[in-house]
């Protein structure tokens, strides 16, 4: 039984404090408790992409996430407005160190960046090489993982925003409906909140919104509604689960990983088993 482990938000500023400190425990325990899983993250790994957070966060991966295979969508943190304006090299920083999917065990590894690559060579064939979405088959567990850069990479947006490109969505519609992908589980992944929108409906309980939102969600959430079967995000850091909307058994948001609760961090892994997703809650101590 293979689960796939979903952290969010590591918001690493080096190799020093809490959100590295908490990081390190909560791979540590991870790669213990779940080898041979598949570890999804869902952006904002740093907390402004400078390059010494960068080669932190690559270090953790390389070091102490060795018997799982992990996967990466980056977040607007990362490199879109606080990456872009604090530091210019931040979209090289990540694509240099951090490019391909961490995958120390993959048997779909792949060379160059994840976001302009696929794992075999059909999948060029069927969709051509689309900037911003990877796929990363796991035959051995019948499961394909479908990220979605929602970075916004060109800094077209202001703030937290994110965007999905129209060429975005239709790619991963694409690869949701290719034959190839028959029978297989399968898991789309991206940073931003898909959708929740900024209104007058919302402002109550959602005030911050307007700067969070996701651009060509709505095109998004079109591509994914009915053709997975888990669909995972961070960005808000705010754990929540939605059963059976938008025709996806599940639809989950992780909180910040790296934030503990009364001296735990806690996270959570999916299984599914018959178009069914199992939920567990799980925790790791904080060293
Ligand atoms: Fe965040
Ligand atoms: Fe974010």
């Amino acid at each position: 039984m293979s689960r796939i482990v979903h952290l969010s938000d590591i918001h690493l500023r080096g190799r020093e404090g809490k959100e590295y400190h908490n990081a390190l425990a909560l791979f540590r325990h991870i790669n213990a408790q779940h080898a041979g899983d598949t570890v999804v993250i869902t952006g904002d790994l740093c907390d402004d992409g400078r390059l010494n957070q960068i080669k932190a966060l690559n270090e953790l991966l390389t070091t102490h996430l060795t018997d799982v295979y992990t996967l990466l969508a980056p977040g607007n943190h990362d490199y879109a407005l606080w990456g872009n304006l604090l530091n210019h090299d931040s979209y090289r920083n990540w694509h240099h160190h951090l490019g391909c999917p961490r995958a120390p065990r993959s048997v779909n590894r792949l060379t160059g960046p994840w976001f302009q690559s696929a794992s075999e060579p059909w999948e060029h064939q069927a969709l051509g090489p689309c900037r911003g979405v990877g796929l990363f088959i796991r035959d051995d567990v019948n499961t394909a993982f479908i990220a979605v850069d929602s970075a916004d990479w060109e800094d077209r947006e202001v703030l937290a925003r994110g965007l999905v490109t129209p060429r975005q969505s239709r790619a991963v519609r694409t690869l949701l409906e290719h034959p190839r992908l028959e029978g297989f589980t399968r898991v789309v992944f991206l940073h931003h909140h898909p959708f929740i929108r900024a209104s007058l409906a919302t402002f109550t309980d959602y005030p911050e919104a307007w700067a969070m939102e996701l651009t060509g969600a709505t095109e998004f959430m079109e591509a994914v509604s009915g053709r997975c079967d888990l669909l995972l995000f961070g960005h808000r850091h705010v754990a929540e689960t939605w059963e059976h909307a938008y025709g996806i058994p599940l639809i989950a948001a992780a909180r910040k990983s790296t934030s503990a609760l009364d001296g735990h961090l806690y996270y959570k892994s999916y299984r599914v088993e018959d178009h069914t997703v199992i939920q567990e809650m799980h925790q790791a101590p904080v060293r």
